[in-house]
């Protein structure tokens, strides 16, 4: 499984991109403006030069026209744009447009397996199942996504990957790799949350302690 960094936080992602675990970011309009930052082009561009992988990046206009124009235009902002689409109407359609013109996206919002069953078919190059939100109302977030990954098993879909998004502590991780998610996107402070174990601090101290030692006898 494949991990991307769900911020559009310049400074976290830097930090993460020193580790080498993260394949690629994906953002959205409430994380942008959370930078307090108003100019999404200014930010996805800034972000494309930090990490070479996809950057999910979303369109907010609703009609299907307009939807299509701003996929174009975002998705011109930088060769790794991949953009994010709110599923409807005319999400879908707005994506059989775009996969047909070689534009990438990624479904969004995305909260039943026949949402993704759709994306996949209009053409979507991920579909995003939101794992928390789903856990918030008394779902099984992580349930949805691995009958997502069996339904792309069961027809041999490999031109769709499953991200699964709204990830909020390193368990969600865990199990989105044990179902055969393709990618979890995950905020910056779960990364940092597998890192850590009590034991591995513990065992650094103790090493440390006992190398003070000998070198003092
Ligand atoms: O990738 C989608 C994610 O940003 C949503 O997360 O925590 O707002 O549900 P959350």
């Amino acid at each position: 499984m494949r991990i991307f960094l769900d911020t559009a936080s310049i400074d976290e992602i830097r930090q993460a991109v020193k580790l080498g675990v993260i394949s690629g970011v994906t953002t959205n309009p409430s994380l942008v403006a959370k930078e307090k930052r108003a100019d999404m082009k200014a930010v996805i561009q800034e972000i494309a030069s930090i990490i070479d992988g996809p950057i999910s990046a979303e369109v907010l206009s609703l009609e299907t026209d307009a939807l299509i124009e701003e996929a174009r235009e975002v998705s011109s902002w930088s060769p790794n744009v991949v953009v994010k689409v709110p599923v409807s109407v005319s999400g879908l359609e707005a994506i059989s447009v775009l996969s047909r013109e070689g534009i990438r996206t990624n479904l969004t919002l995305c909260f039943s397996l026949n949402q993704a069953l759709l994306g996949t078919i209009a053409g979507a190059t991920y579909v995003s199942p939101f794992v928390g939100r789903l856990d918030d109302i008394g779902h099984d977030g992580m349930q949805l996504v691995a009958e997502i990954v069996e339904l792309f098993e069961n027809y041999n879909i490999t031109t769709t990957q499953v991200i699964a998004a709204s990830i909020r502590h390193p368990l969600h991780v865990i199990t989105a790799a044990k179902v055969g998610a393709h990618i979890a996107t995950i905020p910056y402070n779960v990364l940092t949350l597998m890192i850590k174990h009590p034991l591995t601090d513990i065992g650094i101290s103790h090493f440390a302690e006992d190398w003070q030692r000998i070198q003092k006898s």
